[in-house]
């Protein structure tokens, strides 16, 4: 599903934090939907201060937020936004709340006005597609961090947002989750947008990568394009070329 339609329409986005720290600065950033975009840069360089503005998580201090077209001002707006829009928090504790999995993926189905049977049902079917069936129970404070990453994005799943938003999907997860997490992505049919430093999983789970420079996101080219030199950054310190 591809329109031309903006899923998310940024202009002019600055944000100082009350400690005088300057993360954004005059941002603008458009994400049509149905489009799978990356978003690459530097601890610190504001991505998940980005993703919480998105969210309306954090006060905007200056520019316009525009979700669906629709410009965002005030909670209300946001908390009707965040219904197609889900966010993958970059800490899993920021996402799990409830004592077990099963309440925790279902909780977001029965906010959405499912039933709790319905809530049930589908918290089962979003663990089972992440391999997590036998999780449904389990005190999800006690799951291991690459768990626990697993349980917020399904989570998250069970909502069924129109956008998705990532961050930091893979840290932690051993290579097998981490393919399965990328065949799962390339089967959903959805706005996608994923902060990430590994960059061949951008690669292969979007197509356009931005990345953040000075405050702004900037355009960083096709991700498939770009894929020799970014691997060649991330490979070591002697930067090179691979043919
Ligand atoms: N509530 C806050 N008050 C003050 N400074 C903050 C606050 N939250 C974040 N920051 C600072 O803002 C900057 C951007 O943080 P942010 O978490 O957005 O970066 P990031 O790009 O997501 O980094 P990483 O790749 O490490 O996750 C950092 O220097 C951080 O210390
Ligand atoms: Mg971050």
């Amino acid at each position: 599903m591809v329109t031309d339609r903006l899923a998310i329409d940024l202009e002019g986005i600055s944000l100082t934090y009350p400690d005088g720290r300057n993360v954004l600065s005059g941002l603008s950033f458009q994400l049509p939907q149905g489009v799978r975009a990356g978003l690459i840069g530097p601890n610190g360089s504001g991505k998940t201060t980005l993703f919480h503005l998105i969210m309306g998580l954090i006060p905007q201090t200056e520019g316009q937020i525009r979700l669906f077209g629709r410009e965002m001002k005030t909670e209300k707006n946001f908390r009707r936004s965040r219904k197609k829009i889900g966010l993958v928090f970059q800490n899993a504790d920021d996402q799990l709340f409830s004592p077990t999995v099963i309440e925790d993926v279902a909780f977001g189905p029965l906010n959405l006005g499912a039933t709790p049977p319905e809530a049930k049902k589908i918290a089962e079917r979003t663990l089972a597609d992440l391999n997590l069936e036998g999780f449904e129970n389990r005190i999800a404070y006690r799951l291991s961090g690459g768990e626990k990453k697993l349980v917020a994005l399904a989570t998250v799943l069970a909502m069924d947002p129109e956008v998705l938003l990532m961050d930091e999907p893979t840290t932690g997860l051993d290579a097998a989750t981490r393919e399965r997490i990328i065949g799962i992505l390339n089967r959903l049919d959805k706005t996608l947008l994923i902060a990430s430093h590994e960059y061949d999983f951008l690669a292969r789970t979007t197509k356009d990568i931005y990345k953040m420079e000075a405050g702004r996101v900037v355009s960083a080219g096709d991700a498939a394009l770009l894929h020799p030199h970014y691997h060649a950054h991330a490979a070591g310190d002697v930067p090179h070329q691979h043919h």
